[in-house]
């Protein structure tokens, strides 16, 4: 079991926030990789009302929700997607249901008409974004070292891994073991349905991490589904020079019939926002086939590189 810190909202961001709370933030993303922020005003709410429209939109017909697919060949990633990432050598993860959207709401995002999926997760998302924002600020990746704050992205992806023996392979895990590529990743605690009744999360399932020193993945017990939990990606190890480091983590299938919903939101930085790291990252061809002459790279050039390494069709 993983040690980490839960902090509460009031004694980071309170009217009197508490040096010892700071404190504890950093120690636990760079010790544990992974922090849970307990209390976040309108939180709670928000993800009751988000995981109900979730399973409402999974429990559509699949030629429905296709019709919400993005347009992959245009560059489109928003929508609905029945899809599957490769990482490394190890098996292709199953398929895995996303839906993808901006946060806050833009145009381009497509939402169904079938059910209002659209207000709870903008809503949440939007709860969960400007949380990212202060925190990335606490702990000093903000306009300092070249991270523009007000001109973050936040792109969400709804996340619905389906139980075995619908789409299942014989991969041990619903996702394997990876880095988030942005700067930061929020996430929520994950829900688990068993013939349409929420379970507690199985023992052998769900969100294991490895910590930045460790070596071996342990597993993230969030029962309280009230925290908020934030991780960190790679181009915030890159933007800090490793002060805080990416969480390299992998998500643990359940043996029984049992489905999982969950949100995570990306942080990215805005598309041109360059780089210059002396991380050990930037030793990673990523970084360093897409250099310019300055030793500079855009966040653009890394998530496009990114996605190349990760996605298998
Ligand atoms: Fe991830």
């Amino acid at each position: 079991m993983l040690k980490f810190e839960t902090i509460s909202y009031e004694a980071l961001f309170g009217p009197t926030p508490q040096a010892e709370a700071l404190q504890r933030l950093r120690t636990s993303l760079l010790e544990s990789g992974i922090v849970g922020i307990r209390f976040v005003p309108g939180f709670e709410e928000k993800v009751a009302a988000f995981i109900e429209a979730a399973r409402t939109f999974s429990a559509l017909p699949i030629e429905v929700k296709s019709q919400y697919a993005p347009q992959r060949d245009s560059g489109d990633v928003l929508g609905f997607e029945l899809g599957a990432e490769k990482y490394d050598d190890q098996l292709p993860d199953d398929k895995k249901a996303s839906y993808y959207a901006f946060v806050p709401n833009i145009p381009k995002n497509k939402w169904p008409q079938e059910v209002n999926l659209q207000t709870p997760y903008v809503e949440l998302g939007t709860v969960i974004a400007d949380t990212a924002r202060k925190i990335l600020h606490l702990i000093g990746l903000n306009e300092e070292i070249g991270l523009d704050l007000d001109k973050l992205e936040f792109l969400g992806r709804m996340l619905h891994y389906q139980k075995i023996g619908d789409t299942t392979n014989g991969n041990p895990n619903w996702a394997g073991a990876h880095y988030d590529h942005g700067v930061f990743t929020g996430l929520l605690p994950a829900f688990y349905f068993e013939e349409g009744k929420l379970v507690p999360e199985p023992e052998e399932a769900g969100l294991f991490i490895r910590p930045p020193r460790g070596k071996t993945f342990h597993k993230v017990c969030a029962k309280d589904t009230s925290l908020l939990l934030f991780q960190v990606g790679e181009f915030g190890q890159l933007l800090s020079h490793d002060r805080i480091q990416a969480t390299e983590h992998v998500v643990k299938k359940s043996l029984g019939g049992i489905e999982r919903f969950t949100m995570a939101l990306f942080v990215d930085a805005k598309p041109d926002t360059r780089c210059t790291s002396i991380s050990t990252l930037a030793q990673d061809g990523r970084y360093a086939d897409n250099r310019a002459q300055d030793g500079s790279i855009t966040y653009q050039q890394w998530g496009e590189a990114s996605f190349a390494r990760y996605l298998v069709k």
